[in-house]
């Protein structure tokens, strides 16, 4: 496996590997490599003939210099991680070829407006413009491909989602479904930061969530209702509970039916927990009459 921190390096890498006919997976991460980027790697290696594993802990996307600190970084168990799963390359590109004017703003950003405005996006401004700024960087250099991301970040998936269709990126965009603990917790880089005691407590996100993917028939605002009085009596610090469109993000209505995504975040002592998932959604005439 090839550890590349240059960027023209990993233009280069892509470029030729390209030349030879092969196909290019990319799984663009901020290390601290869990199962569930095991589980994107993995899937890139079913796909694609390379896997380009970026590991690039992006200053843009966080809101406060605290929160950029504390994010955990592990360099040679992240490395290991991606070798044993099948990663051919690691990229690590340095922050002054990535971000050249950091501290300092940038003048260039990318923003997709619209999907980046509600949830993480109000909690967190500017976080979406931090994010979709490097992945663009990160589709920019490595070229054609297909890339992989986790769907334990939603709203970042439709916001990538969008921002390929709207810049045209050769890109190939593959959602992977959610890795869980087996206490239900939804696999993230921030879990190991909670305290023991709220490990527990977060544990009430999965189950509430899970508790609804039931065969009940539920109209949007049953779902909203229930998802909200589950979590209000759990006594935790929400900040978003909703059921929305997968591809607009917009809140469903009561007459909206199909598939539905349950969206929340939550903050466990600092920590800041997502998690989400699919819901059937049924209009509230029909949630009635099945009900009777
Ligand atoms: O999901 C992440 O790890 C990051 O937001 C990403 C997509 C690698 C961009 O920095």
């Amino acid at each position: 496996m090839e550890i590349i921190t240059d960027i023209e390096k990993w233009r280069e890498y892509a470029r030729s590997e390209r030349s030879e006919g092969k196909s290019i997976g990319l799984v663009p991460t901020m290390g601290a490599l869990h199962a569930g980027h095991v589980s994107l790697i993995e899937a890139a290696r079913e796909h694609c003939d390379v896997v380009i594993v970026t590991i690039f802990v992006n200053p843009r996307q966080f809101t406060t210099s605290k929160d950029l600190k504390a994010y955990p970084r592990t360099p040679e168990r992240d490395r290991e991680l991606a070798r044993a799963a099948g990663a051919t390359c690691v990229v690590e590109p340095r922050l002054e070829q990535m971000w050249p004017d950091f501290p300092l703003t940038t003048a260039t950003t990318v923003s997709v407006r619209g999907l980046s405005d509600n949830f993480e996006g109000a909690d967190r401004p500017g976080h979406f413009d931090g994010v979709a700024s490097v992945v663009a960087k990160l589709f920019t250099i490595t070229g054609p491909c297909t890339a992989f991301f986790g769907e334990k970040d939603f709203q970042q998936l439709c916001v990538i989602r969008q921002l390929v269709r709207d810049l045209s990126f050769d890109v190939k965009l593959v959602g992977c479904p959610i890795v869980r603990d087996v206490d239900g917790l939804a696999l993230s880089s921030r879990n190991v930061l909670l305290s023991a005691n709220d490990r527990v407590r977060a544990r009430v996100l999965s189950q509430v969530l899970l508790s609804l993917d039931d065969d009940q028939t539920r109209s949007a605002s049953e779902l909203r209702d229930s998802l909200l009085s589950q979590l209000r009596n759990a006594n935790i610090d929400l900040s978003y509970a909703d059921v929305v469109n997968p591809l607009t993000l917009l809140p469903l209505s009561d007459d909206d039916q199909g598939v539905g995504r349950l969206l929340l975040a939550a903050t466990f002592s600092g920590v800041r927990l997502l998690d989400n998932a699919e819901v059937r959604v049924v209009a509230k005439e029909q949630a009635r009459a099945a009900s009777h």
